[in-house]
């Protein structure tokens, strides 16, 4: 090969290699890093990206050149010379890319190690899924639960996930995990978030009717922010019994669908609670029994106007939070509320 062409060649790699490298830099492909693990997954992502981005450059060039160079004259009806192989390209070409891919999955199995580490002093929380909602659970907190993931920035946390019905997925797209919750199976997430904030929690596992509505949030905190948090929830659950079940009312979720003005809810996937009484007299039931039946079976009677099988059963309830929740609902929604 003259001078002159290898040249060109490698012109055109600079070139096309600049264009892919433009479009790998310049869109934002992926959302904000918010985890120590995603940063990780970063590296992976940007390591094979640099390896694509090369090879698609030596194979843009090639062909480029190749269609310029060698292109056949509109006279020319002459056969193309015999070519039988070339033994050395062929090993070339089976090796390179056998370690380029060996290296990927060599530094793919270092991060999936780095990311499943758990330090001693990490905190635990037990998620659970179901049809259609998120709870989570601080075990070291006598079991304080709340309808938001809420973690202080800069500490592991691992998730413990379960599902009591079908398979759900917990996804935080700026932690950079994904893990399923399998109904009689545990699963564990680690996540170790490094900056304060608040992330969409999705459910990325069709699930059923309600899937697009199973979301709620993750709330990275000051550590002294979360600690506060932490207090007055338990105060919350310890106050008198109006108090607890508008407690209940929130760290269940109830608030992501439904209407509820004294507890400044304002969902509209599910019926409007302030109108609990109307609805109950549609259904020929006295209030609270009504009230009561919604939560335990929601299907038994389904407001007209909203979808079966999207509210999820809160059968396991404990009794005293079943009890606070549904005195609360009767009082706020005839205008007694606290
Ligand atoms: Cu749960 Cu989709």
């Amino acid at each position: 090969m003259r001078r002159g062409s290898i040249l060109q060649l490698v012109g055109l790699g600079v070139l096309f290699g600049g264009l892919a490298t433009l479009v790998a830099v310049l869109i934002p492909w992926l959302p904000p890093v918010a985890s120590k693990q995603r940063d990780r997954i970063d590296f992976v992502f940007w390591f094979t990206t640099g390896i694509c981005i090369a090879v698609f450059a030596l194979v843009a060039a090639v062909i480029a050149y190749s269609l310029l160079k060698f292109r056949v004259q509109p006279d020319d009806d002459s056969d193309g010379p015999p070519i039988h192989g070339h033994t050395g390209v062929e090993i070339v070409w089976t090796a390179v890319p056998a370690i380029l891919v060996t290296a990927i999955s060599v530094v793919s199995s270092i991060v999936l190690v780095q990311n499943e580490n758990v330090p001693k002093n990490h905190l635990d929380v037990a998620v659970t899924a179901r049809q259609f909602a998120w709870t989570f659970t601080y075990p070291d907190q006598d079991g304080l639960t709340s309808a938001q993931l809420r973690l202080p920035v800069d500490r592991t946390v691992k998730l413990h996930l379960r599902a009591l019905d079908v398979i759900h997925s917990f996804w935080v797209p700026e932690f950079g995990q994904k893990q399923d919750a399998v109904p009689g199976q545990d699963t564990t997430l680690v996540i170790t978030p490094t900056k304060v904030g608040t992330y969409p929690v999705i459910c990325t596992e069709l699930c059923g009717l309600g899937h697009a509505l199973m979301r709620t949030s993750a709330i990275v905190m000051q550590p002294a922010a979360f600690q506060t948090w932490l207090r007055d929830q338990k105060n919350a659950a310890a106050a008198p019994p109006a108090e607890a079940g508008k407690a209940v009312f929130t760290s269940n979720g109830c608030a992501s669908c439904h209407t509820l003005e004294d507890a400044g809810a304002t969902g509209t996937a599910g019926p409007d609670l302030d109108k609990l009484p109307a609805y109950a007299k549609q259904a020929g039931k006295p209030l609270e029994d009504f009230v009561r039946e919604s939560i335990v079976d929601p299907n038994a009677y389904v407001q007209s106007g909203y979808p079966k099988n999207v509210m999820p059963a809160f059968a396991t309830l404990p009794k005293d939070q079943l009890d606070s929740l549904v005195d609360y609902l009767v009082k706020s929604s005839t205008g007694g509320g606290s």
